[in-house]
């Protein structure tokens, strides 16, 4: 890390309290209780932070009180990927953090950015369940310090703009289009043709209000809880990517801030944590959407195949790295398997 990236890192880690472990009364006596804090961008009405609720619910349960979750929601702790540094030095424990972000640490999370390489909801939740792809995933930022728990559902994002609908690729020339600090979504925006423009995810409602930018791309949630539709009316269901968001701990809190029942404990959470989440979200996103549609934003339902076109430049250039070739190709693997066994069940009820 940088110095003056560590040195921020610090001042924040002091800012929240760098005593992790305090006392306080469990069953009338006196013990140890270790603090666990996990950051998140969401706000409280969203799936990700009640599912939190229920991970902390079921810690604090299965430890007696031991460990103590703490939620910074909003990012309280800054902005993902400051969060993210900061549970690699151990001042965070956990942090839900987007795939944009975490491409900056290792390439397999990369190819997850990918426009279009997900087929469906069912491929993508297929993939995010498959162990034998995701544990691989999950480790390999072992080495920076934090590893992947489980996920969380953040649905299919698509582009919305203040100022027009997108109903194919020229739609976006010389737009400025917010995207994740990734990279991909970069390249990804300027094969379609517009002005890519990274920015943290909380300051995406003042951009558009100012006209910094012309609009952005995110599930449906974003225009309610974070109030994007209050500006930008058109939302079109491009579906250039299904990608879930992860929760990550610092290798810190599961080597050495916990015992080892504690540590499973925290994984078993993390577990009934996405269960409960991905069970939201569907809902979530279809009141999101009507609750938009009620505050004017239109919805508009393009043609996907000329934006997929202009992809493919983009999947020939990633798949040429080995590591990121390896996790592409389980990926269409299993798209693969899912689309010729929806194709034999539709051949058998003809
Ligand atoms: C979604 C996603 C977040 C991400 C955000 C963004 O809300 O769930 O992980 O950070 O989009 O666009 O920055």
């Amino acid at each position: 890390m940088k110095i003056g990236k560590r040195i921020t890192a610090l001042l924040l880690a002091a800012a929240i309290g760098i005593v992790a472990v305090g006392c306080n009364k469990v069953d009338g006596a006196e013990k140890k209780v270790k603090v666990v804090r996990v950051a998140h961008g969401q706000n409280e009405e969203h799936p990700q932070h009640k599912a939190m609720l229920e991970f902390e619910k079921y810690v604090e349960e299965k430890t007696n009180g031991e460990i103590d979750v703490q939620i910074f929601p909003n990012e309280l702790l800054g902005a993902t990927s400051q969060a993210v540094e900061l549970s690699q030095t151990g001042a965070v424990d956990l942090v839900i953090a987007g795939l944009g972000t975490l491409e900056a640490f290792n390439e397999c999370y990369t190819v997850f950015n990918l426009p279009y390489i997900m087929d469906s909801t069912e491929h993508y939740h297929a993939v995010m369940n498959d162990e034998d792809i995701m544990s691989s995933v999950y480790e390999s930022t072992r080495q920076s310090g934090f590893v992947g728990l489980t996920w969380f559902d953040a649905g299919v994002r698509n582009i919305y703009t203040t100022k027009k609908a997108i109903m194919e690729p020229d739609d976006l020339k010389g737009l400025k289009i917010r995207v994740q600090t990734s990279p991909t979504n970069v390249k990804m925006l300027q094969a379609l043709g517009a002005s890519p423009t990274p920015m943290s995810f909380g300051e995406v409602y003042t951009g558009l209000q100012q006209n910094v930018i012309d609009g952005a791309e995110n599930n449906e949630l974003a225009l309610i809880n974070n109030k994007h539709g209050e500006v930008a009316k058109h939302y079109s269901y491009n579906m250039h990517a299904m990608l879930p968001d992860i929760l990550i701990a610092s290798t810190d809190l599961l080597d050495n801030k916990l015992t080892e029942e504690q540590a499973k404990i925290v994984m078993e959470a993390a577990s009934y944590a996405n269960k409960f989440e991905v069970d939201l979200w569907e809902d979530a996103a279809a009141e999101a959407k009507e609750k938009a549609e009620a505050m004017g934003v239109q919805f508009y339902y393009p043609d996907i195949k000329p934006f997929q076109d202009k992809m493919k430049n983009l999947h020939a250039e990633y798949t040429k790295d080995e590591n990121m070739k390896a996790v592409y190709d389980k990926i269409r693997e299993k798209g693969d398997e899912i689309l010729a066994k929806n194709a034999s069940v539709e051949s058998e009820q003809e």
